[in-house]
């Protein structure tokens, strides 16, 4: 079983290739009990032991990012070729020709 396997498991994350933020929310002070199911930085006594710290970074450099630039728009980027799942190496990759997803700063 994969993250991938999971994150797109319909039943548990309906609509899973939509950008839908709310499906996060707390609800009845609650996660919807989604937490459990992702599994990213894997689960139990053998994951991630850098978690807190990459989740730092990640929040870190999006804020940076859009604080500081307004204006950013896609370069020569395709859902197909940069995007969708095409290998698994482990971690799931997109097809061998993709150069990643590329944004402009202006
Ligand atoms: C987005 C960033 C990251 C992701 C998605 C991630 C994901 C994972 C996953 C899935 C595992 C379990 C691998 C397995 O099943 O054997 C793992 C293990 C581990 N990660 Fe990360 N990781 C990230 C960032 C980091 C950072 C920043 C550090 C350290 C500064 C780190 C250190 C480790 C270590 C030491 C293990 C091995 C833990 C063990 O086997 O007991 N990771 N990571």
């Amino acid at each position: 079983m994969t993250a991938f396997i999971m994150h797109h498991n319909e039943r548990i994350f309906p609509d899973s290739w939509s950008f839908v933020p709310e499906r996060w929310a707390e609800r009845d002070g609650g996660m919807q009990g989604l937490e459990r199911y992702m599994v990213s930085f894997s689960k139990g006594s053998r994951q991630c032991v850098g978690l807190s710290l990459a989740k730092a970074e990640i929040s870190i450099t999006l804020a940076t990012l859009f604080h500081r630039y307004r204006d950013m728009e896609l370069f020569d980027t395709s859902f197909e070729r940069d995007v969708r799942l095409t290998n698994d190496m482990f971690l799931p990759q997109p097809s061998k020709e993709s150069r990643g997803i590329r944004v402009v700063f202006k």
